[in-house]
């Protein structure tokens, strides 16, 4: 044996050696293919072994062409079995990953509910659009004239007084009920009327366990011929009826400008009276502002406190917490 081809003997075993060793350390496939591209491509580490096959006798090039062969045989299968490895461990690091464990709690989002003056305004909207009513809507910045002048509050009316109304700087106001929605809804439409109107009031209240300086009201107003006081009465009983059921009311005289006669209805409740709406006839000086004829058209309409409707729904005893966003109290509803 020439010293030749000892020493290439002993470059491939050495080649061998320490091909294997890096094959088996490769942690990725790209490290991999590297390794491939650096041991058996054609520039590679057994390519350039083989180049010092030239210089060997004719008669020792097969044997150490066979033993070349065998060494890249075996680094092919080392690269191929490794591949798999890598490929397996590959997918089961996905599989694990991607696994959905059906066990685990699930993320926990908290979900809004309806707030109890919504569910209530709802209601009643309800109610009265199942007894024909149309909804209808109006600014919450109004004029004087739709406030006041148009149901008929006469001009030195304590109501105009500053106290009891938020006035803007530039003449208007923010409107102290939901009456305005007459005015505005019977300009545009002509008789018969059914309308219900929720919407947002303000007033300069002190705010206390019944007040508040924004609170909420639904209007209601049927013109026709023929409408009486027996009708609104009909309607109310109907109205307080379907919201709670058999609870003791009662209609009591009242003044209000756009109405004669007027009355307000209280809710027994809790051992005491509570008041919840204000009604009566529409006056016929509001049914001439808006141009019917007040010989041939009567009728009648209402208010009702959205806050206080709310609080015998719910047993709620200070109209405050409506208000103070507080998800304790909120929470509990719906
Ligand atoms: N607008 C009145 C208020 O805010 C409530 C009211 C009374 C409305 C009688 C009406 C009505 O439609 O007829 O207190």
């Amino acid at each position: 044996m020439t010293t030749q081809q000892v020493d290439l003997e002993a470059q491939l075993a050495q080649l061998q050696h320490s091909a294997q060793a890096a094959i088996a350390s490769a942690d990725t496939l790209e490290q991999l293919e590297q390794l491939r591209v650096n041991y058996l491509g054609k520039k590679g580490e057994l390519s350039q072994v083989l180049r010092g096959m030239g210089k060997l006798d004719a008669g020792e090039r097969p044997r150490i062409g066979a033993l070349a062969n065998e060494v890249k045989e075996i680094l092919q299968s080392d690269l191929d079995s490794k591949r798999v490895a890598l490929q397996t461990a590959q997918i089961q690091a996905q599989l694990e990953a991607e696994t959905l464990d059906v066990t685990m709690p699930g993320f926990y989002r908290p979900q809004g509910r309806v707030h109890p003056l919504n569910s209530t305004i709802d209601q009643a909207l309800d109610v009265f659009v199942g007894l024909g009513y149309t909804v209808a809507q109006g600014p919450e910045m109004e004029t004087e004239y739709y406030n006041f002048e148009a149901l008929n509050f006469l001009a030195d009316h304590p109501a105009r007084d500053m106290q009891d109304t938020l006035y803007l700087s530039d003449g208007n106001l923010l409107r102290t009920h939901t009456s305005t929605v007459q005015i505005r809804y019977m300009e545009e439409n002509e008789p018969p009327v059914r309308i219900v109107a929720p919407g947002r009031c303000y007033r300069r209240d002190t705010v206390d366990a019944t007040h508040s300086a924004v609170f909420h009201q639904v209007e209601i107003l049927a013109v026709d011929e023929g409408l009486t006081f027996t009708d609104l009465k009909g309607t109310i009983k109907v109205f307080l009826e379907e919201m709670f059921g058999e609870l003791p009311i009662r209609f009591r005289a009242s003044y209000f400008p756009f109405t004669e006669p007027s009355a307000e209805v209280d809710v027994q409740w809790k051992g005491r009276w509570l008041e919840v709406l204000g009604c009566g006839m529409v006056d016929p000086n509001v049914l001439k502002a808006v141009g019917y004829d007040p010989e041939i058209y009567t009728g009648f309409a209402a208010g009702f406190g959205v806050e206080r409707l709310a609080m015998v729904l719910h047993q709620i005893d200070d109209i405050r917490r409506l208000y103070s966003s507080d998800l304790r109290f909120l929470h509990q509803f719906q």
